[in-house]
């Protein structure tokens, strides 16, 4: 038989008080070497927690002996690690889902695996369940650890099985990983989300806040210092609250942060912060550590009060002015970037205005922006004065061009100067040359030699250009 476990968007709202137990992750015993002759391709979509979650996948099946490959023709199994904030990210997959039917009929021995957000919704299910009778394992966020479990079925019973839970379990420490990067690494502080705006399905697909104690942030990141590692970028969906759900213990992120940035790591980001709990006591440990990145990512989502306050994002355009004034007076260096959504229901053209206002004040550097999409399930879905796609394009279009003009005023105020990178590579456009982020999050493009790549160098900047900056080596 079919093993079934769906998904319900209803009871994955659901919130206890209760803080989460931490377990320690154990080994499947009685699994052994079943990816031993097998080859394995992950693509991942969506936002850095799921780059996190792949890199355990990874992990799990390298434990078992799988081989990775890089194209989908030589793979055995693939495993396409979803996300469902927009409608169409979750399309681009669909898409992927019918191509991989031709690829199943080359190779019936294939094995496809849905993994990470877009499982842990109800109609995602029923429709792979009557479209796509090729996909073998369907699972979702807060069963990672159990995949190897799931594959030994399909591969000894030949059967589809689909297991979702729309409830968070313990918190799993010590899953095996194998990183995609060798200098810089994410580390989760802390899952889930319990903000609820009310355009977003995040809080539904990856549950409650919970944070990881202290003691295996910390360990973590000092084994990271010990291979090399020369950054981290702590991740949560609201890095702020990290800590709240203690019952004991008083330890915030703030907290978090500075004894982080005691230990010897040279460079530390976090992503991402909710405005409503950055706190000043946090502006203060950023300002006071150095290496504490200059860099804070600070999504507003809108400009207008009346948006804001029907996205339930808690704070006003004023609360939020002042923030990122406080922030500026603390941290004259810092670059701030942010997300905004345009064509919410509702939004007029004077809630717009509102917006490229307050982009205006901000001086941002950067921004991702959106056209709303309407998730099923989340409030706004349903709220009826919606906006015409064809307005809501036009202020994309519009804001777009206002972030492209901060965007290269934060990159110009570096021309002429001495900045440090951190050395990845060569660049993805431009084999010839090598490329890196500054402090500030730049990227910077430059000629020199391979064996800098992994080392934090000084660069003189020759010219900024909308999207990066061209340097020399400093002698
Ligand atoms: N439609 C458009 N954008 C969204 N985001 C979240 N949900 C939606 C949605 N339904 C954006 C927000 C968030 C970013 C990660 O994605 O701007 O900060
Ligand atoms: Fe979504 Fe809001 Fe939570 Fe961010 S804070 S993940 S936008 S609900």
């Amino acid at each position: 038989m079919q093993r079934l476990n769906k998904p319900d968007l209803l009871s994955a709202r659901k919130r206890t008080k209760n803080q989460v137990n931490t377990i320690e992750y154990e080994n499947f015993k009685n699994i052994k070497d079943i990816g031993k002759d097998r080859s394995y391709i992950i693509q991942t979509h969506g936002c850095q927690a799921n780059e996190a979650d792949t890199e355990v996948i990874r992990g799990l099946l390298e434990d078992q002996g799988f081989t990775p490959v890089s194209v989908l023709e030589e793979a055995d199994l693939v495993v396409i690690n979803t996300c469902a904030i927009r409608e169409n990210a979750e399309n681009k997959v669909f898409g992927e889902l019918g191509r991989l039917k031709s690829f199943k009929r080359l190779n019936p021995n294939m094995i496809i695996a849905i993994a990470g957000c877009m499982p842990q919704e109800e109609a995602v299910v029923e429709k792979i369940m009557k479209k796509y009778s090729h996909v073998d394992i369907v699972f979702g966020t807060h069963n990672v650890n159990k995949f190897i479990e799931y594959l030994d079925y399909v591969i000894r019973e030949k059967k589809q099985l689909i297991e979702v839970y729309s409830k968070e379990g313990e918190i799993i420490e010590h899953l095996p990983q194998v990183r995609q990067n060798r200098f810089k690494a994410w580390v989760n502080i802390m899952f889930g989300c319990d903000e609820f705006c009310t355009y977003c399905i995040v809080p539904y697909t990856r549950g409650k806040e919970r944070s990881r104690n202290k003691e295996y942030i910390i360990e973590e990141i000092k084994d990271l210092i010990k291979d090399g590692y020369k950054e981290v970028t702590l991740l949560g969906q609201n890095v702020n609250s990290y800590g709240l759900d203690f019952v004991e213990e008083k330890y915030d992120f703030a907290d978090l942060l500075e004894d982080l940035a005691k230990l010897d790591i040279p460079r530390i980001k976090f992503t991402t912060s909710h405005p409503k709990d950055f706190s000043d006591s946090l502006i203060d440990v950023i300002a006071k550590y150095p290496n504490i990145m200059p860099f804070i990512h600070l999504p507003v989502q809108s400009g207008s009060n009346e948006i804001l306050k029907r996205m339930n994002r808690k704070y006003t355009k004023e609360e939020y002015l002042a923030l990122v004034n406080r922030i500026y007076n603390r941290i004259p260096h810092v670059s701030l970037t942010t997300d905004i959504i345009v064509g919410f229901p509702g939004e007029s053209e004077n809630d717009f205005e509102e917006t490229l206002d307050l982009v205006r004040k901000s001086r941002f550097e950067g921004a991702y922006t959106f056209i709303y999409s309407p998730r099923k399930g989340t409030p706004a879905a349903s709220y009826k004065d919606t906006v015409d796609p064809e307005v809501a394009k036009q202020r994309l279009y519009k804001l777009n061009d206002l972030i492209n003009e901060g965007f290269l005023a934060g990159n110009k105020r570096f021309e002429n100067k001495v900045v440090k990178v951190l050395v990845e590579g060569y660049s993805k456009t431009n084999k010839g040359v090598l490329s890196g982020y500054t402090e500030n999050n730049k990227l910077v493009n430059f000629k020199g030699p391979e064996s800098l790549i992994g080392k934090i160098i000084d660069i003189h900047i020759e010219k900024a250009k909308t999207w990066s900056l061209d340097g020399e080596v400093v002698q």
